[in-house]
This record gives structure tokens, C-alpha cells and sequence, in this order.
């Protein structure tokens, strides 16, 4: 069952995701020694990575025992303006006491089956002594539906079970793009989605407790099998929403 968590405005939506992600890391830190994390791209995520490389948050975790990883990229060098990564790095990652080994982005710049192929790799090698499973997955929420980069009616739904990564070209927004697959967020311990602003009230209301409809929604794939799913909006987002 998804837990929906309402922010009353931007400042407290950012905090609080920052504020769960640190308690995640914390936690997960504490039991395990690491803390997996993959970071979603587009723009609702930004003042959260900021927030946590702020000296607020900073210091409130063991970043030399955080591992990050990207639930899908466009495919561009990371240099690009559009790319997810460079999004990070340059409001956090590049402030942060992490190694380099740490952080494992996908490789945009390759071509894109290429890309999907090496990212899966890297999966595969820094699960091999690991639980397979992310510690927190970050999420957004498209206005057609979509989330990381599975598109509505898109193949990467329907790609063989067992795929991790996959790359395909997106027409709806004109280019080519790899993600990971709806089975490897749905394997992760906890889901949180960040949604915010009043363009995506409709879908989040359809998403939630819409009908089933995974091929024209594909966020409703996101059912982690034994995880938590936790939707974060801000009032504006849940506007729609019927049950809060
Ligand atoms: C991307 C994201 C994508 C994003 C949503 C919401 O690469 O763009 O993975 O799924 O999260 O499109 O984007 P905004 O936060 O910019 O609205």
C-alpha cells in the first residue's frame, strides 16, 4: 500500500525528501555499511540534491559509504545540459566527500544500447557481493505518466524478464534514452516519488487511484514486490487526489 505524504509548499517538500533521505542513509548505513541510492533526473529533484549537499545535511552522512546510482539517462555526453548526471554534479555531488568509485552513472555519451549494456554490467558486478536491491529509489512523474524513462506504450515496458537496463528511442521526446527496468525499481526497499506542482495533479490522481492502465501509465508499474512506496507531493500536485 502507498504511503502519500502532502507538503503544504516547495520549502517543506524539498526538507522533508532530504530529511528521509538522510534518515534512510543513516539507517541503512548503520545496518549494512552502505546505502544505495539512485537519484532521479528532470528538474523536481534539484532543490532536494541541493538541500543535501547544503551544510545542513552535509555532514549528517557517511557519503564514503553512499553509492549512487541513475534511473535512467538521456543520451548525451555528461557534460550536456540535458543530462541527468551533470543536473547532480553540479548542485551536489560535486560538493560532497564521495569517491568517484562511488558514483555510477550511466554513460550517455556511448551509444545507446551500448550504454544500457554497460550499465547493467556495473549492476550486475556491484550486486554480485550484495542483496540485490537499491536501498532508495527517487522517482518522478511525467505529466503523460511516464516515470525514469519508461514511456507509455513504450517497448522498455515489455523488455524480457530479467532485463535491468534497457535503451530506447523516445518519441515523445525526440531522443534516445536508457533506463532501468519498472522489475529493478519494483525490487528496490523503498520507492519514493517526488511530484510537484499543479500540472501533474490529473495524472497523480490517475496513477494512484486511477484504473489500471501500466501501458498508459507506466508509474503504476512502480508496485515494489516486498518494498515501500512512498508518494511525496506537494499540495498542489495532490490536488486531485481524492483519498489523503
Ligand atoms: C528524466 C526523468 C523523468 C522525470 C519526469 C519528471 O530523465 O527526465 O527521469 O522521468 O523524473 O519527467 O520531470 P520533472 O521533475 O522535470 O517534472
Amino acid at each position: 500500500m502507498a504511503k502519500i505524504k502532502v507538503l503544504t509548499d516547495e520549502i517543506k517538500f524539498a526538507r522533508a525528501a532530504t530529511e528521509f533521505i538522510v534518515a534512510q542513509a543513516e539507517d541503512a548505513i548503520l545496518q549494512r555499511g552502505y546505502f544505495s541510492l539512485v537519484l532521479a533526473g528532470g528538474e523536481t529533484p534539484i532543490k532536494v540534491y541541493a538541500l543535501l549537499s547544503s551544510d545542513a545535511y552535509r555532514t549528517r552522512v557517511d557519503w564514503s559509504k553512499v553509492y549512487l546510482f541513475w534511473g535512467d539517462e538521456r543520451c548525451v555526453p555528461p557534460d550536456h545540459k540535458d543530462s541527468n548526471y551533470n543536473a547532480a554534479n553540479l548542485i551536489m555531488i560535486r560538493h560532497l566527500p564521495i569517491p568517484e568509485s562511488n558514483i555510477f552513472r550511466i554513460q550517455g555519451e556511448l551509444q545507446p544500447t551500448e550504454a544500457a549494456e554497460a550499465y547493467e554490467t556495473q549492476l550486475r558486478q556491484f550486486f554480485a557481493d550484495k542483496p540485490w536491491h537499491f536501498d532508495l529509489v527517487l522517482l518522478g512523474l511525467g505529466q503523460d505518466g511516464h516515470t525514469a524513462s519508461l514511456f507509455p506504450y513504450a517497448s522498455a515496458l515489455t523488455t524480457p524478464s530479467g532485463t535491468w537496463v534497457t535503451a530506447e528511442y523516445v518519441e515523445a521526446v525526440r531522443g534516445w534514452r536508457v533506463t532501468l527496468t519498472s522489475d529493478v525499481f519494483n525490487q528496490a526497499e523503498t520507492v519514493m516519488f517526488l511530484v510537484a506542482g499543479s500540472g501533474k495533479a490529473e495524472r497523480v490522481h490517475e496513477v494512484i487511484e486511477g484504473e489500471y492502465d501500466p501501458e498508459r501509465l507506466p508509474a503504476q508499474r512502480i508496485q515494489p514486490h516486498s518494498g515501500n512506496l512512498i508518494w511525496l507531493l506537494d499540495s498542489d500536485a495532490a490536488n486531485r487526489l481524492q483519498n489523503r
